[in-house]
């Protein structure tokens, strides 16, 4: 599967699978899932605001109506050339079928149409799954950072040039 866009994957042939831009009150039904899908408290770093002010730039996935992913994805509007994913997640069931890649393969080819040539984010150093998800879809892995969000918050942070 090629790690840069374009490629078709399971989650992207199943029938019922949709994904389409996010909207401000789909934030009521991703707050909701969000600890059950990471397995710990998670939801205080999902405020609404990022439903409110990047919807147009965040994806939701639908499995025959019900929820079955997301991402929130924000352009820089500080840095022109980067783009940073702030928080994915697909239903404990969807896991392994591609959705996860989709999801950010979109966002890609959004960053890209949009000029962007980077992408950022980050994760906790306890989640080994999203660690190695990343280095999947082809980020470089600095880390832990110590006290990258704060004191005694460190953090391992991703980065991915985006070519055209
Ligand atoms: C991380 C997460 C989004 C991955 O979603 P997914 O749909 O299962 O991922 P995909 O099936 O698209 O996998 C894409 C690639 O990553 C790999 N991968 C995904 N999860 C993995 C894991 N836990 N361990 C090892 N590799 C993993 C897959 O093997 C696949 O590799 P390939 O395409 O080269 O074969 C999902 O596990 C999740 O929602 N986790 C809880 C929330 C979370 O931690 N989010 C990230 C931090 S914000």
């Amino acid at each position: 599967m090629g790690a840069d866009g374009g490629g078709q994957t399971r989650a992207g042939m199943i029938s019922g699978m949709e994904i389409r831009p996010a909207r401000p009150e789909d934030y009521d039904s991703v707050v909701a899932v969000v600890d059950d899908w990471w397995g710990r408290p998670i939801a205080g770093v999902l405020p609404r605001l990022f439903f409110d002010h990047f919807h147009r730039t965040s994806l939701i996935a639908t499995m025959d109506g019900t929820l079955a992913g997301f991402l929130v994805g924000i352009l820089s509007p500080s840095e022109p050339a980067e783009a940073y994913i702030h928080f994915v997640g697909v239903a404990p069931a969807a896991r392994g079928t591609g959705l996860g890649r989709v999801l950010y393969e979109r966002f890609f080819d959004l960053a890209r149409a949009d000029g962007r040539t980077r992408i950022g984010a980050i994760t906790s150093p306890v989640n080994a799954g999203s660690i190695a998800f990343h280095q999947r879809m082809g980020f470089a892995v600095r880390g832990p950072v110590e006290a990258y969000d704060g004191p005694g918050k460190d953090m391992m942070v991703f980065s991915r040039p985006l070519s055209r």
